[in-house]
């Protein structure tokens, strides 16, 4: 048999081919098995990317109907669907095609085949063609992910048109009349946008009284309000208990109130289930090399990435924690520090989390509610988007960042930001997290005018002295 691999990494996802970058930068051999025909993972192929491709664009399309005549510009958009998803496949080709450069740029062996474990030193990977082929490791991470959970209790017949999951959602060859979005959490809410952009009557079934439910309370409700302007429609405190084709076309959703009472049927050209996400552990061989999963199927793991099997490590989505990519990709560096016998280390505290509509929602640290529950005194600082000069240059005055903060000391607790780039104001306050600094650290640092960051500087103002602008 060849020289064994110092590392074998199954699955190339954010979290899968991070690791193995990081740990070829370290000096490691490494190879990483993925399944799908291109690297890249749900987030590359079928996510984060191609999804964000449908959400700029058809943002940019609703802002030419409804925005530009305020700016002046006199424009009757019209829609070229299929041009927009060729926008969508080439960002992920090119997405895709980096990932595969990456790994040659960093001499990692990059093998297309489905990797299975035969022991805790070994993986054998199954090509296309049905060709086996072992490869030896020394250590081994499985990346694998996740895959679409469905509804709970539910039987739904995914069909690929009509009965969507994400997966498909990104891919409708038309806009749907009527769509019914089966869960209020980030995807229903992302791609749901995409599609009431779009010409689609959205309605959105939640089983939870609030959308985004574990984020902010305060967001969450100020953010409803925003998309029910946007045409959207919600059901809250609704159990969905069955998804159903109908002859002669669409499908049915049935829902009841989450506390109990009658049914309701809604029907829609097409349905999009968007009820979460389970870990992908199918055919991995798991159990005959003795790796333990938790009671929620998860990979078990030790503070080192490490499973119960001495030299197999997992990370990402298929590990305990919040499923976003990023996290996936700390997990990745983190753990190829440790392999490499540095100090790897993912602060858990500061991972921000982003909900890419528009006007974007994005969270970092702990919210109003988690801190009332944990009996912990905090200050709020507010400032709306409202009073800043460029927010209303720009007509995106929708939304305000909140901190949260120590009342004696002044260190941040958690930020929340509902408002246009609110995905990329929340580094601010990830930063400060990581930092441990507080609302003063920011306020006292000078923001670039006119800039949408002032909104942050001067949330912060608010929090441990007072705002200039309101
Ligand atoms: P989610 O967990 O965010 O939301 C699912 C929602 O479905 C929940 O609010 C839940 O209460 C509801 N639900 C469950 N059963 C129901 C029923 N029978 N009837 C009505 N509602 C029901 O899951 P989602 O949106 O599918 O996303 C999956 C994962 O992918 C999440 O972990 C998410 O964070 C991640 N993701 C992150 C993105 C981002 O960071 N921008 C984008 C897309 C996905």
């Amino acid at each position: 048999m060849a020289e064994p691999f110092d590392l074998v990494v199954i699955g190339s996802g954010p979290g899968g081919y991070v690791c193995a970058i990081k740990a070829a930068q370290l000096g490691l051999r490494v190879a990483v098995v993925e399944k799908r025909k291109t690297y890249g993972g749900t987030c590359l192929n079928v996510g984060c990317i191609p999804s964000k491709a449908l959400l700029h664009a058809s943002e940019m399309f609703a802002e030419a109907g409804h925005a530009f005549g305020e700016l002046g510009i006199e424009a009757e958009p019209r829609l070229n669907l299929p041009k927009m998803l060729e926008h969508k496949d080439k960002t992920v080709k090119s997405n895709v095609d980096g990932i595969a450069f990456l790994f040659k740029k960093n001499k990692i062996t990059g093998i297309i085949g489905t990797g299975k474990l035969v022991s805790a030193s070994e993986v054998e990977v199954t090509k296309e063609d049905g060709a086996t082929e072992t490869l030896s490791a020394k250590a081994i991470c499985i990346a694998t992910g996740s895959s679409v959970a469905g509804i709970p209790g539910v039987e739904v017949a995914f069909d690929h048109d009509t009965i969507v999951s994400s997966d498909d959602a990104i891919a409708l060859q038309k806009v749907p009349e009527t769509m019914v979005v089966v869960g209020g959490g980030v995807i229903g809410l992302e791609l749901g946008s995409v599609w009431a952009r779009l010409g689609a009557k959205v309605t959105v079934v939640e089983y939870l009284g609030t959308i985004l439910g574990g984020m902010d309370g305060e967001v969450a409700a100020a953010f409803q309000k925003l998309l029910v302007k946007q045409g959207l429609t919600f059901k809250l405190g609704a159990k969905v208990t069955d998804v159903a084709r109908k002859e002669g076309g669409g499908a049915a959703v049935t829902f009841e109130p989450a506390k109990g009472g009658e049914a309701e049927t809604l029907a829609a050209d097409v349905v999009l289930v968007a009820t979460g996400r389970k870990p992908y552990t199918d055919g991995l061989g798991l159990e005959a090399v003795g790796v333990a999963l938790d009671d929620r199927g998860r990979i078990e793991i030790d503070g080192h990435y490490k499973t119960s099997v001495d030299g197999i490590y997992a990370i990402g989505d298929v590990v305990k924690g919040a499923m976003l990519a990023h996290k996936a990709e700390d997990e990745g560096v983190a753990l190829a520090e440790i392999l490499a016998g540095q100090a790897g280390h993912v602060n858990y505290d500061a991972i921000p989390s982003v909900v890419y509509t528009s006007p974007e929602v994005a969270s970092v640290g702990r919210t109003e509610e988690e801190l009332k529950q944990a009996g912990i005194e905090y200050k709020v600082g507010k400032f709306p988007f409202m009073a800043n000069g460029r927010a209303r240059a720009m007509l995106k005055t929708d939304g305000f960042v909140k901190f949260l903060v120590d009342p004696r000391t002044d260190k941040v607790l958690g930020c929340h930001i509902l408002g246009a780039g609110a995905g990329d104001l929340i580094a601010e306050a990830a930063l400060l997290i990581e930092f441990g600094g507080s609302a003063e650290d920011l306020a006292r640092t000078s923001h670039a005018h006119p800039t949408l960051s002032e909104v942050m500087r001067e949330a912060a103002f608010a929090a441990f002295a007072k705002p200039i602008h309101i």
